[in-house]
């Protein structure tokens, strides 16, 4: 009995001590953020075993988690008809709300799950969900991608997937099909589905025949640059759930096929260090100066070092390419890109990549809408429902809905 008792309290104290993480005060139900932490946190462990011991690719084997427990078949409900099909190869999950009598065109809305580009899938509980009440609340379609992820396919393979995809979309034979008003239609995405969305938009827009067919842009906590992982921030949440500094850079290594030994030297900005002549072009397009309101870079020490290792550029110089960097883009590029939404979360290391790309459309001469949430955590807006509830995750999808109704 007894020797039960103390072999209890040693397994509830090992648990608390994996779940504990210390979280600043101000972020929304810091208990329930440590739960769902440390299950993703756990199952990240158990797929590196797996991998360790030769049985599979890590982010496979991650993903056929994650895919097996929130798999959802398209399911229609009383106001939204749901689709699995395909647009010129690429699997879509289309969501058609219903049309009311005095409107018989719909808003269309191309929408791109986040995942690190290796994980989730349009077709799992939180994004179908997502979608189903977008349609509903927006009386809109939704065509939802189910792009290729990694190991199977790398960067650009993820870009063109969402690329041709919504060529094929923005077929008028097929806006017809759908009775989707053409004028009317947006391209959005969260995290890494805001980087392929972001990215999406700048090469739609570099074609001035297709520059009219994307109305707006709603980025939400979206991944828009490599160059600099040492950010105010970066370094305020590097070990902040559900996206800690060094998960993300792995995904990173991962799309770009990269070696992981680069790891390390990728968190000290070793890659885009001052002797590197590719950066030094592209840091003025990141300058947390002028970028960047004072209240955040009051008390910051940007990380620059003098010399670093030419190496990671060289293996990948991908790292800089607009096209997995859309932050990165040239003036002359963002000058023509649509009306922008950009989502953002006080406690994220994405935060300040989305205040500076908003910024710099800004200065471009882009209608931007910077909506920022103070408790926010990074991907909070898919977790709207039991047991994943977050009040945190209600607001930033009402808001981010809001935003759409209103100028779509
Ligand atoms: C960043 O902006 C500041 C203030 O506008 C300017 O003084 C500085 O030269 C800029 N740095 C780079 C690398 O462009
Ligand atoms: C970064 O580069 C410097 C200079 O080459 C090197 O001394 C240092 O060990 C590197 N840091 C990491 C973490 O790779």
């Amino acid at each position: 009995m007894r020797a039960s008792c103390v072999l209890f309290t040693t397994l509830v104290a090992l648990a608390a001590y994996y779940v504990y993480i210390p979280l600043p005060g101000s972020v929304t139900d810091p208990w329930k953020l440590m739960m769902l932490d440390a299950v993703f946190r756990g199952t990240q462990q158990v797929s590196n075993l797996i991998h360790f011991l030769g049985l599979g690719h890590h982010m496979l084997v991650l993903n056929f988690i994650i895919v097996s427990f929130g798999h959802k078949r398209a399911w229609s409900t009383a106001q939204v008809k749901v689709t699995d099909t395909d647009f010129d190869g690429v699997e879509v999950r289309v969501f058609e709300g219903s049309t009311g009598p005095e409107e018989p065109l719909k808003r269309g809305i191309i929408y791109i799950h986040g995942g690190g580009w290796a994980l989730a899938s349009a077709k799992i509980k939180y994004y179908d969900e997502l979608c189903i009440v977008m349609a509903e609340e927006l009386n809109a379609v939704i065509i939802s991608i189910e792009y290729r992820l990694v190991p199977k396919v790398f960067f650009p393979a993820q870009v063109e997937d969402v690329v041709r995809s919504t060529n094929y979309f923005l077929q008028p034979e097929v806006l017809k099909k759908y009775s989707v008003d053409p004028s009317r239609v947006a391209v959005s995405g969260d995290s890494a589905g805001g980087n392929l969305a972001a990215a999406l938009v700048q090469q739609f827009h570099q074609d001035p025949s297709l520059r009219s067919k994307i109305k707006l842009q709603a980025l939400v906590y979206p991944v828009l640059q490599a160059l600099d992982f040492n950010t105010p921030s970066y370094q305020q949440n590097a070990n902040t759930p559900i996206l800690p500094r060094h998960v993300m850079i792995k995904y990173w290594v991962e799309y770009l096929q990269g070696s992981q030994d680069f790891v390390e030297a990728l968190i000290v900005n070793n890659h885009t260090s001052l002797d590197v002549e590719e950066a030094t072009a592209l840091r003025a397009r990141l300058n947390w100066t002028s970028l960047l309101p004072t209240s955040i870079t009051r008390d910051y020490k940007p990380v620059q070092p003098a010399s670093g290792n030419a190496r990671i550029l060289q293996e990948m110089p991908q790292l800089l390419d607009v096209r997995s960097a859309p932050l990165l883009a040239d003036q002359k590029v963002l000058r023509h890109l649509p009306k922008t939404y950009i989502l953002t979360c006080e406690h994220d290391i994405l935060r300040d990549d989305g205040i500076m790309y908003a910024k710099r459309l800004e200065s471009a001469g882009v209608d931007v809408t910077l909506d920022h949430f103070e408790d926010g955590f990074h991907g909070c807006m898919i977790f709207t429902s039991w047991p994943t509830d977050f009040s945190v995750g209600i607001r930033t999808r009402n808001s981010y809905f809001k935003w759409l109704d209103q100028n779509l």
